[in-house]
């Protein structure tokens, strides 16, 4: 075996998984106000960033080859029914609106969920202390359309509501927007992962914690029915995160469906690569390299993860 492995131009001729810029996605968050610029404590190197400084953002992660982001919004203010979320002109809205007229060719995809916009950080309407499915989905649509009138080219729903995608899909169509596609995060699961996330979008629940819609870490059979369901209903492209805990379970959707397979290296992943890269305890580059082609290799299509700017340049 070692003889394909005697030389560079040996191992580059046969090796089975290629990692390049052209499948990394680029997660931003995107603030109200003026000229802000504000590390995350939890996520050393990631910003909040306010409208001007994220079209500026997004020339450097051009440049280095990364060709799509994905948008978190961080309103000025909350309440209970997230009204930021679907507001036309909401921090969203304005950043895509901004990006598509500053760098057409970027493509744009936006999270849609209600846990950055809702006083009480969960991911849709309470009703009796429990999240309510039906009466989320018709805001998540209207949140969604808002996004395709912005100039979205992908809406990501992140939120775990039942029947979302379809819900999505036939209101996008009616509106006119049938060209816009949705990445499904179909196999999310309720993850300590989030927490630097979390920090970062005021997320936090106020009560309680996700385990009633988010996915239990135990379940991979789980984790392709709904990767199953979420493409009967309409999605082009079906996500699993985290990531590198769940491998096997982005091994099983590929498999299973054949879909394009989105992974998303989440919050959690990063910081605890950047934390101990930061202490000197682990090779940055060739950590991150290595954790982000084990993630291509499990199946996973595209990969979106905070390192995609870095990433791109290193390779
Ligand atoms: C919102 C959302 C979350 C993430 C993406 N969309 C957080 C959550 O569910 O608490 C996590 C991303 C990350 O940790 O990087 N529903
Ligand atoms: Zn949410």
């Amino acid at each position: 075996m070692r003889r394909m492995r005697r030389t560079k131009a040996l191992r580059d001729l046969v090796r089975e998984t290629d990692l390049s810029a052209q499948h990394l996605v680029q997660p931003l968050f995107v603030v109200a106000g003026e000229s802000v610029r504000e590390e995350v404590p939890s996520m050393p190197g990631v910003e909040r960033l306010s409208i001007t400084e994220l079209v500026a953002e997004a020339t450097e992660i051009q440049a280095a080859g990364v060709g799509a982001v994905i948008l978190f919004g961080i309103p000025s203010e909350k309440d209970e029914a997230g009204s930021g979320a679907y507001d036309p002109e909401g921090v969203v809205q304005l950043a895509v609106r901004a990006l598509k007229e500053s760098h057409p060719d970027l493509l744009v995809i936006t999270d849609v969920c209600m846990c950055e916009y809702t006083s009480h950080g969960h991911c849709g309407i309470v009703r009796d202390g429990e999240v309510d499915n039906d009466i989320t989905l018709e805001l998540l649509a209207q949140t969604a359309i808002s996004h395709a009138e912005a100039g979205a080219d992908v809406v990501a729903p992140s939120d775990m509501m039942d029947g979302r995608v379809g819900v999505i899909r036939s209101q996008l169509d009616e509106e006119g927007h049938s060209d816009v596609a949705i990445m499904a995060y179909s196999a999310k699961y309720a993850s300590a992962y989030y927490g630097p996330f979390r920090e970062a979008a005021e997320s936090t629940p106020e009560f309680g914690d996700r385990r009633g819609y988010q996915m239990d870490p135990a379940n991979a059979l789980e984790g392709v029915r709904e990767a199953e369901l979420d493409l009967a209903e309409g999605a082009d492209v079906v996500m699993v995160k985290p990531a590198t805990p769940y491998l096997d379970v982005i091994r099983r959707v590929k498999d299973a469906t054949g879909a394009p397979v989105a992974a998303f290296h989440v919050s959690g992943e990063y910081s605890a690569l950047k934390a101990a890269a930061q202490n000197g305890w682990i090779d940055e580059e060739r950590a991150v390299l290595e954790t982000l082609t084990s993630i291509r290799r499990a199946g996973a299509d595209l990969v979106l993860t905070y390192y995609a700017k870095d990433a791109a340049a290193w390779l």
